[in-house]
């Protein structure tokens, strides 16, 4: 009786490979989707925005208030749409990028602004 004990040393080598097979597979999608938009950090995202963004953009009455408040502006707008208003942006705001910021400050600060 070979073959029964062959199979089941075997069953769970070819359960590992599956399982292999599809985290590879998942990976290689994430991969592909960070080079499209990039992983955010929105906690770096915040920092850059205190820097870059809040003297224009900031909640507290006294502020300069050169621009809106940007508390919800993730309801009024996506992801992508706040990408496109810091890389494209209306005057008067300054376009910071690129130069200033770079694309994955851009990212980052986009996803700190989504959840503000
Ligand atoms: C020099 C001041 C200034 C700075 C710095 C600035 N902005 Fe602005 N921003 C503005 C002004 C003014 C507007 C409104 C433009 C308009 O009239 O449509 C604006 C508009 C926006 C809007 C669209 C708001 C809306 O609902 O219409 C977003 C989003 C935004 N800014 C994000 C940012 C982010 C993020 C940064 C930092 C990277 C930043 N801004 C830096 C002045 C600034």
């Amino acid at each position: 009786m070979r073959a029964p004990t062959q199979q089941i040393r075997f069953a769970p080598l070819f359960a590992v490979a599956a399982v292999t097979l599809m985290v590879l597979s998942a990976g290689g999608c994430a991969r592909q989707r960070q080079t499209r938009v990039q992983v955010a950090d929105s906690g770096r995202g915040g920092q850059l925005f205190a820097k870059n963004c809040l003297p224009c953009h900031g909640a507290s009455p006294d502020a300069a208030r050169i621009g809106p408040s940007l508390v919800n502006e993730g309801q009024r707008r996506s992801y992508a749409e706040i990408v496109r208003a810091i890389e494209a942006p209306d005057p008067p705001m300054p376009k910071l990028f690129p130069g200033t910021l770079t694309s994955q400050d851009v990212a980052d600060i986009a996803a700190y602004v989504k959840n503000l």
